[in-house]
């Protein structure tokens, strides 16, 4: 099995059982004429985002990590009517491609786009006090992901649904000492995760354009 294989399988599946989408596809040309490295989430992987966020009916859905935007469309068009999408992003030109983004897909309403570190952010809306998300979709710097999943724990309730992408990275999160793509922040999640006794977690592995990687999924129970 090769990735060619991944990659005609996922292009075959998105075909089958995607709609095309002038939109996403606009988004993505803008995002790369801009500049933005071509490291969003795969159309099939935005739509299992979509269906966690409509499957949970949520109306407050945080992601850390915005890019160009192409996860926070998929999310937010998911979003219960009158829902939210909080989206944090560092790098201002980034967030800036992102807005323009999310007013062309029509979500900018539904869309709080906060510039800065992620963990200054995530401090200020726990000091705000700001109401639980539904879920939370973590998918920025890997050193920082022990944060964000503590940090997201504290902004959540029974029955929220943390996501972290990027937790195989190729089969490199078993890797003790290998720090490419900051592997070490990927593991020190998972070891946030398992000795979290309010979580339970699964991951799944996933193959497509977006090579060999995966997703964990972990619950808050209480
Ligand atoms: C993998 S991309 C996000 C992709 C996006 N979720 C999507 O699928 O369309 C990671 C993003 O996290 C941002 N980022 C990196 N470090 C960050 C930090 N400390 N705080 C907030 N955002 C950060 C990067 O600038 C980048 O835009």
């Amino acid at each position: 099995m090769t990735d060619a294989r991944w990659q005609a399988v996922d292009d075959f599946l998105t075909r089958k059982l995607l709609p095309d989408d002038p939109t996403l596809a606009a988004v993505e040309q803008r995002a790369a004429s801009a500049g933005l490295p071509p490291i969003s989430v795969s159309a099939m992987e935005g739509s299992l985002l979509q269906i966690l966020v409509r499957a949970l009916r949520a109306r407050r859905v945080l992601e850390i990590g915005t890019l160009g935007g192409y996860s926070g469309i998929w999310m937010a068009r998911g979003l219960e009517p009158g829902g939210t999408l909080v989206t944090l992003e560092v790098d201002a030109h980034h967030a800036e491609v992102a807005r323009g983004n999310f007013e062309q897909a029509g979500v900018a309403d539904a869309v709080d786009l906060r510039v800065g570190p992620a963990s200054e952010s995530l401090a200020a809306m726990r000091e705000a006090g700001e109401t639980p998300f539904d879920l939370v979709f973590i998918d920025a710097d890997k050193s920082g992901y022990p944060d964000y999943v503590t940090q997201s724990l504290a902004l959540s309730r029974p029955g929220t649904l943390l996501v972290l992408d990027n937790m195989v990275r190729g089969g490199q999160v078993i890797d003790d000492g290998d720090d490419e793509w900051g592997i070490q922040g990927t593991r020190a999640a998972l070891d946030v995760i398992a000795g979290e006794p309010r979580l339970v977690a699964t991951t799944i592995q996933t193959v497509g354009i977006r090579g060999y990687d995966g997703f964990a999924l972990a619950l808050v129970t209480y």
